[in-house]
């Protein structure tokens, strides 16, 4: 059967990425980090993520072709490109180009959310076929997936590629912009996931009461206010209390804080699996590299006898490929577009959007 050559774009937040699939194999993946630029902010800063996204993007596809070897248009079957959700400055870029290129080229554009790429992220294969996961489980529906990255926190109900329903999300920050917002209560750097989960792996979560966000709640949402604000007072105490000998302290605070965060997200995961048992469960996005949640989240699902797939640490982050897959999938339905100029980028749009063959809020 004839192989199917995607070109995927992602500009959602503060990378610049590109990939090339051979069907949902990954031929080249090349990011141009942003994370230099936006250090010292402590956080992504929109109008300098466009700029580098603007300066980054041309070199970007270029390299991307070169690495898959694929020296001319003429191999390229569609192009990929992450439409939403994201920071709307950025999501633009992206979206601009892949009109032009689809255009320059003439090929079939596939408009992409951006969380049924983290979804489908564990089910990449590597350029010789393999996939990148050892001992990965089938793919069986319906799947339980907990979306977990800087802007989401979603428990979702999927039926197959385009059928999507939210159990549960997040009522206020997004479980990555907690540990993001934690570690820079204590100036340790950004982005904040990787660093507390560092300096936390040499300290003591029993060491350290902090709240348990939404424990008592009867549903699948999730919030991290509550724990925020606890943290935030717990420091500002510790420094007054400890002094010069505050710093002493911070492992144990990353580990308990790593600890509510990640207890709170299984305590909901685990609800949705004995409620509703899916067949399959799928933890992705930035946070799913997290050890202490893959680490916990496996001894839960084991006992309920679910099988449970991450992705590879690389997929875990904002990545072009898992674009790219998903757009193998539509692209195999038929679900792309020769006349795209009704498509624009949609920052706050949801995975149940991606339901059907529809874009747009
Ligand atoms: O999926 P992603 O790259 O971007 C968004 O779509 O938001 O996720 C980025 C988030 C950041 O908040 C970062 O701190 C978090 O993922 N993160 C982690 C880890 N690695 C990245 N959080 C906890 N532990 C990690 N190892
Ligand atoms: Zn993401």
């Amino acid at each position: 059967m004839k192989k199917t050559y995607i070109l995927a774009i992602d500009t959602s937040c503060d990378d610049t990425s590109v990939a090339v699939l051979r069907n949902d194999n990954v031929l080249s993946t090349v990011i141009a980090s942003q994370e230099e630029i936006h250090q010292p902010w402590g956080g992504v800063f929109p109008r300098l993520a466009r700029r580098a996204h603007i300066e980054n993007i041309d070199a970007t596809i270029e390299l991307a072709l070169k690495k898959a070897q694929l020296k001319e248009w003429s191999k390229i079957d569609a192009i990929a490109v992450t439409y939403g959700p994201g920071l709307a400055p950025c999501l633009e870029v992206g979206l601009l180009k892949a009109k032009e290129l689809s255009e320059k080229h003439n090929k079939p554009l596939i408009p992409i959310n951006h969380m049924e790429g983290h979804i489908l992220s564990p089910f990449l294969r590597n350029s010789n076929g393999k996939y990148y996961i050892n001992n990965l489980p089938q793919v069986h529906y319906p799947l339980i997936a907990l979306t977990v990255s800087g802007g989401h926190t979603d428990l979702v109900w999927m039926e197959g590629v385009g059928n999507y329903r939210i159990l549960g999300e997040t009522l206020d920050d997004a479980a990555g912009e907690a540990f993001d917002k934690i570690a820079r209560m204590m100036e340790l750097g950004f982005p904040g996931g990787p660093i507390l989960e560092e300096i936390g792996a040499k300290g003591d979560p029993s060491k350290i009461d902090l709240p348990l966000p939404m424990a008592k709640k009867p549903n699948y949402h999730f919030s991290y206010s509550g724990l925020k604000t606890a943290c935030l007072y717990l420091i500002r105490d510790l420094k007054e209390e400890h002094q010069e000998n505050f710093p002493s302290l911070i492992p144990d605070i990353c580990a308990s804080a790593q600890e509510a965060i990640v207890d709170s997200l299984l305590l909901k995961l685990k609800r949705a699996c004995r409620n509703m048992p899916p067949s399959l469960v799928v933890i992705v996005g930035g946070v799913s590299a997290n050890k202490r949640l893959r680490l916990k989240a496996r001894k839960i699902l084991k006992k309920l006898n679910i099988p449970v797939a991450f992705p590879e640490k690389k997929f875990c982050t904002d990545n072009a490929a898992m674009i790219g897959l998903a757009g193998y999938h539509r692209f195999q339905r038929g679900e792309f577009l020769e006349d795209f100029s009704g498509v624009d980028r949609s920052p706050s749009i949801t995975i149940e959007k991606a339901n059907g063959f529809v874009f747009g809020e």
